[in-house]
């Protein structure tokens, strides 16, 4: 990626002046809150609502093996109150969920706070009605429909632990999820409209339960099609909440109570259950959403991520109610009917804040202006993007078509793990340089360490590995039942640290530029890709012997996946064969891991022990043979010549 260091866009003083906070505030308050954190935190935290106040602020450590990370932690308070029933007062008519569906021609849907409310407290009777208690584990399996924030809310309103499975799931990966946190209750719908065509999620859970067996099944019906109902195990959800009463306190919570368990794709073994709490969470997902969105009161605020990942959670869910906003939900893609559908949702629904992924604007540019043009798109005044580092050509496209050189981008830069914003500009604060995150949120201290020696480069300009010198209150606190694959993953590395596992570099104005994962997880359009679930996906197949995966720059994915196969002796390499394994993968894990290529590799590069050396297939996924580095090490240096004649076109 060419960097743009010296292109600078300041905000215009227009907006600065309408800003929650400028170049100066921001100096003053990011001094404030890594200088004393308790003190900062400890007034942050009082713009939630606490059912019992906390007298300690925070209490952790990053000290191998003793990592332990608690904040406000004798504080009580309710997750879905603090979303809900404390604006009914001052906002219950306000829209707090405007719902557009795939469809265009269709109704959109406009839920206010008084009837969030009411939906959330009868589903919270619903769940309770079903044997769900506080600290059980729902999982989701949802449309992008009100229904599944209502979940959302529901368990965090009567204790539960959601556990939202994104609907593009296979039937396999979901069963998993399942059985790995033990779910007292799936709730999915009959089946997902996404670009005119039907995702039959209901069809995929029961196809799941054959996998981990059945469990109880709350069923939406979205769209009235898909299987029966199955006696005894599955539930009508229309059914239920029709009796429902819409009387359901808020269970009091500690602060470190669980607030939802997401599963995320790491360098090894199977997807790990992040966990994360209740207190600190939302307090930093509605401080983001204030500050790194500029958002104000009466505003719409449009994350078009699926509620299936962390950015639906925070940035749809979570952090917009928690601030009395109206957030607006899209069932659809941005393709359906054709490029422009972002951009009508945004003129119909007069849309302040917009936050996408690069790969759709890719996706949308690659398309050309004139699906973006003739829409108004005056009401917008904050962009923002998420998922991957976005390249100078489609950050000056989605300047120059969408902003139209009136509002701030903010390439904000955080993970599953991290709850919220990381890295990212302030709109009104910190010019922005196309394809930099810029500078650390309140309270977050990043360092950049020499990969191999794990020092801190304390020079401003620095290269190397990014990580967290200390805690800030979105973090997450644990794997799923499994705390020691926490601490190893995210603390064994580098002692003393949170590690992203994303590298970095820092420029003269100690701004911050991601340059990808070094490790071996993927960014396929934005979604984490663990590199070792293609792989045990594609060796489960009876023909293949061996695989190794590797990512591979795509023009609009920004990563494609890049397979070297071997298969059993005696078995044909195909074309049809080839194509059986794509539809495999993405049978196994689902459509977002259909591998772009699938190179045939007789023989894969192995050190004498036996060891697959990824960086030279990397390498080669690349077209990068002139930089292999030292390959006298291979047990048979020969099959890289091999691999090379016969790579794939890309
Ligand atoms: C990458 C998504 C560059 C990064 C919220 C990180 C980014 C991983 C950015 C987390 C960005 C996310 N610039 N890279 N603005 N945002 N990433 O858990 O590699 O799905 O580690 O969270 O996405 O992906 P996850």
């Amino acid at each position: 990626m060419t960097h743009s260091e010296n292109e600078v866009y300041p905000p215009s003083p227009e907006f600065v002046a309408q800003a929650h906070i400028d170049g100066a505030k921001y100096e003053e308050m990011y001094a404030a809150s890594v200088n004393d954190p308790e003190a900062f935190w400890g007034e942050q935290g009082k713009t939630l609502d606490w059912i019992k106040p906390y007298t300690k602020v925070k209490n952790t450590t990053f000290e191998y093996p003793n990592v332990s990370i608690k904040w406000f932690e004798d504080g009580v308070l309710n997750v879905a109150a603090n979303c809900i029933d404390r604006h009914l007062d001052t906002r219950g008519d306000q829209t707090a969920i405007i719902w557009e569906p795939d469809d265009p021609n269709a109704p959109a849907r406009h839920i206010t706070y008084r009837e969030l409310h009411e939906q959330v407290s009868k589903l919270g009777n619903v769940l309770k009605g079903l044997g769900i208690a506080k600290g059980d584990r729902v999982v989701l399996y949802m449309p992008m429909i009100p229904e599944a924030a209502f979940a959302m809310l529901a368990c965090a309103r009567i204790g539960a632990i959601h556990s939202v499975v994104f609907g593009g799931f296979s039937p396999d990966a979901l069963a998993s999820r399942i059985e790995d946190c033990s779910a007292k209750l799936v709730i999915t719908a009959d089946e997902a409209p996404r670009g005119g065509r039907n995702t039959p999620l209901k069809a995929n859970a029961d196809k799941a339960m054959e996998i981990c067996g059945d469990v109880p099944m709350l069923v939406v019906s979205r769209t009235g099609g898909g299987p029966g109902m199955k006696e005894g195990r599955d539930h009508s959800y229309e059914a239920l909440m029709a009796e429902a009463s819409a009387d359901c306190p808020p269970e009091p919570m500690g602060a470190e109570d669980p607030l939802f368990i997401l599963y995320t794709s790491g360098s090894t073994g199977k997807p790990k259950g992040v966990l994360h709490t209740s207190g600190g969470y939302l307090l930093y997902v509605s401080l983001t959403h204030k500050y790194v969105f500029d958002y104000h009161d009466g505003d719409i605020f449009w994350c078009t991520a699926d509620v299936g990942w962390v950015t639906g959670h925070s940035y749809i869910v979570y952090g917009p109610l928690a601030n009395g906003a109206t957030t607006l939900m899209f069932e659809g893609v941005p393709t359906y009917p054709d490029a422009g559908r972002f951009w009508a949702v945004c003129e119909k629904h007069k849309v302040n804040q917009f936050y996408t992924a690069p790969t759709a604007i890719r996706a949308l540019m690659g398309q050309g202006p004139q699906f973006v043009d003739p829409y108004d798109l005056s009401s917008l005044k904050v962009l923002g993007t998420v998922g991957e580092p976005i390249n100078p050509e489609a950050w000056h496209w989605y300047n120059d078509h969408v902003g139209k050189g009136r509002c701030p981008i903010v390439d904000t830069w955080w993970q599953t793990e991290t709850g919220g914003h990381l890295l990212t500009p302030l709109p009104g604060a910190i010019p922005t340089k196309p394809g930099s995150a810029t500078k650390p949120f309140f309270g977050v201290q990043p360092v950049v360490l020499d990969a191999q020696s794990g020092e801190e480069i304390t020079t401003t300009e620095a290269e190397g590995v990014l990580c967290m010198k200390d805690s800030w209150p979105g973090q997450m606190r644990t794997v799923f039942g499994d705390h020691e694959r926490f601490v190893k993953t995210y603390f064994s590395d580098y002692k003393g640290y949170y590690f992203s596992g994303d590298g970095c570099r820092r420029d003269a104005d100690g701004y911050y530029w991601i340059t990808g994962r070094v490790d071996d997880v993927i960014n396929v359009s934005g979604h984490r890709m663990g590199t070792a679930e293609v792989e045990s996906a594609l060796v489960a197949h009876p023909k293949v012997s061996e695989a190794a995966v590797v990512g591979y720059p795509h023009p609009v994915k920004g990563q494609g996946i890049y397979c070297y196969v071997t298969l059993m002796a005696g078995e044909e390499y195909t074309d049809e064969l080839r194509e059986e394994l794509r539809q495999w993968v993405r049978k196994e894990i689902g459509p977002i891991a259909t591998p772009d290529v699938i190179q045939w590799a007789p023989g894969l590069p192995k050190t004498r022990s036996g060891k697959i050396m990824r960086r030279i297939l990397r390498k080669i996924a690349e077209n990068d043979f002139g930089n292999l580095g030292d390959t006298s090490t291979l047990a048979d240096p020969s099959v890289v010549d091999d691999l090379i004649a016969n790579r794939a076109n890309t």
